[in-house]
Formats: structure tokens, C-alpha cells, sequence
């Protein structure tokens, strides 16, 4: 394959809609756009509007090259198998992109001939975004010539491939998983000691924005011991006391606040360690 391939991307999920814009941009024909449910029918209608892509329920007719999976992780197996009979797999290559689950997952259509392999963005998607691929990493692993493809798409799309050995994979996506979803957890946590505050979500979000925003860009130029302020780090352990006292109000939020605190006793430069260390593993 020395043109760009052309693609098939099923489900039209927040990944598939992102992919499918993004690779079109990036001068990749979307040849089809496979929905399987009157629920993405009409997701996959717009997607396909914005791509030049033809709606269908299945592979039949569609003479994509490269097959990329954007279902669930539960999906994977189950929509490979009903693939399956699809297409002529032989030569063509077929992807997903779970972050924690193996190129493995695709065994049915690797035993009738496809290449195969896992390419998983670092990145978050949700509906009503659309985040650019440039320089953004994917783990890719898989067989040889579908890693090739892969490797060679994500390069077209300004991304960086970098290669995972599968067993790292769960590693790997735990790392994921805190790096987006669980940030967005503990954002949704401080809303709670916000609201204990008297400031309700959207003020807070707004009041919350310049000085989440100064973190991550402190974070990225001087990295988390450079980034880290607040009571801990001047061992303040008086004022960790009256955090926990009012926290006693929202029991998760207090719980989330142990945990971190414990962490970044362990992770972090903090002062007073033995005092602040004694106060979180009473509480
Ligand atoms: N979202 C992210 O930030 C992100 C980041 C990296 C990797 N990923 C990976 O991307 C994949 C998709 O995740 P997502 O967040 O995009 O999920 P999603 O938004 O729930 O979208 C999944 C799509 O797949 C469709 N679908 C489900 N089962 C199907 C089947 N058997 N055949 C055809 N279509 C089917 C769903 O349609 P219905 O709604 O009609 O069932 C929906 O359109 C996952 O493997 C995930 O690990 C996601």
C-alpha cells in the first residue's frame, strides 16, 4: 500500500466521529462508516456528511482497505466475528484502538488473513470535541504489516507511534485512565468542596479555570515536584486538620483528599512529613 488506504470505520462513537474527521483532513478516503443501531444511524449520518463517506450496516460492498474498530472494548470480539463474513480479509488490515485490550481481540479476522493490531491515541475524546492527532501518541502493537499501516496513518495524521509490548497493555491504560478520566473525577470532586464553600458548579468551574490551567502549564515546564504549592508542601499540618474537619461533610470528597494527600506524601517534596503523615492515616 503506497497511496493512503482507504478506510472503513465502524462505529461512530466519540473515537470514530474524531478519527474519521481527523483522517479525512489528513487526505485519507473514508470509504464507508458502519453503524449498526437505529441509535447511531443518525451520528454515523452526520459523519458521514462531514467525510464524503457512505452510511452501512455492514462490510459488504465496501472495498476499504484498512478496517478500524471504534467499539466499546466488550464489542471488539463479537463485532470481528460478525465482520468476519463480511469481507475478503485476506490482505487487508483491521484495527482498534483499546487502550488495555491486545491486537488479540481480532483473532477471527487475523485466521482469515488480515493483518491485525492495536493503535490506541493517548488522548480523550467526547462527544462535541474534536481534539487534532498532531503529536499526539499511539501505542501500536500487533503483526508486523498491520502495524506497518498503522504506523504509517499515524505518522500522515502529525501523531507519533510508539511501539507496546502487550503485556504492558493494562499497565499502560491504568496510566491512561488517570491521566483523563480520573483528573475529570477529582475535578468533579472539588466541585463538591466548592459547593461546601457556598459556590455552586458553574461558578466554580469558571473561578477554577485559571489556576487548573497555570497547573498543568506549571506541571509541564517544571514537572510535579516543581508544580506542587499548598499546605502540604510547606508542611502545614493545621491547615490539612480544618480541611479534614469540613471535608467530614462529603465523605467521598474527604476520602479523595486522604488518598491524594497519602500520595503525595510518597511522590512529592512536603515538609512536616511524620506530623502530616500521622494526620492522614488517622483520619
Ligand atoms: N473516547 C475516548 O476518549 C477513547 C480514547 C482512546 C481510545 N478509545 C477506544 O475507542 C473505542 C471506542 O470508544 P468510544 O469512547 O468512542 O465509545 P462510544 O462513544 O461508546 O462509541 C462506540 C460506538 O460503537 C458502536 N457500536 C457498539 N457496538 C457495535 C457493534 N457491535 N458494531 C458496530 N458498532 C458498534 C456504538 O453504537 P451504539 O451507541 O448504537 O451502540 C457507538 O457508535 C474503545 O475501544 C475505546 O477504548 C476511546
Amino acid at each position: 500500500m503506497v497511496a493512503k488506504p482507504g478506510i472503513a470505520i465502524v462505529g461512530p462513537g466519540n473515537l470514530g466521529t474524531a478519527l474519521a474527521v481527523e483522517l479525512r483532513r489528513g487526505g485519507f478516503v473514508i470509504e464507508a462508516v458502519i453503524a449498526h443501531s437505529p441509535k447511531s444511524l443518525r451520528r454515523a449520518r452526520a459523519l458521514a456528511k462531514r467525510t464524503g463517506a457512505r452510511v452501512a450496516s455492514n462490510l459488504l460492498n465496501v472495498k476499504a482497505e484498512v478496517v478500524w474498530l471504534c467499539v466499546p472494548d466488550s464489542s471488539i470480539r463479537s463485532a470481528a466475528r460478525l465482520l468476519a463474513t463480511q469481507l475478503e480479509w485476506k490482505g487487508r488490515v483491521a484495527l482498534h484502538s483499546s487502550g488495555a485490550l491486545t491486537s488479540d481481540e481480532l483473532d477471527s479476522l487475523r485466521k482469515l488473513g488480515a493483518g491485525v493490531a492495536s493503535a490506541h491515541p493517548f488522548m480523550t475524546f467526547v462527544r462535541g470535541s474534536q481534539p487534532t492527532l498532531a503529536r499526539v501518541p499511539f501505542a501500536i502493537e500487533g503483526d508486523a504489516s498491520a502495524v506497518r499501516v498503522a504506523r504509517r496513518m499515524v505518522r500522515d495524521l502529525g501523531g507519533q507511534a510508539y511501539p507496546i509490548p502487550k503485556a504492558d497493555k493494562a499497565a499502560y491504560h491504568a496510566w491512561g485512565t488517570f491521566a483523563s478520566p480520573l483528573l475529570t473525577a477529582l475535578l468533579a470532586t472539588t466541585e463538591q468542596a466548592a459547593a461546601i464553600a457556598g459556590v455552586g458548579r458553574k461558578a466554580a468551574v469558571r473561578r477554577m479555570m485559571p489556576i487548573l490551567l497555570q497547573t498543568l502549564a506549571n506541571y509541564a515546564a517544571f514537572g510535579a515536584p516543581g508544580a506542587f504549592s499548598g499546605p502540604l508542601v510547606r508542611g502545614d499540618a493545621e491547615t490539612v486538620a480544618r480541611h479534614l474537619r469540613v471535608l467530614s461533610d462529603v465523605p467521598a470528597a474527604r476520602e479523595v483528599y486522604l488518598s491524594l494527600g497519602r500520595a503525595a506524601l510518597k511522590y512529592l517534596p512536603t515538609k512536616n512529613r511524620s506530623a502530616l503523615k500521622r494526620l492522614l492515616d488517622k483520619s
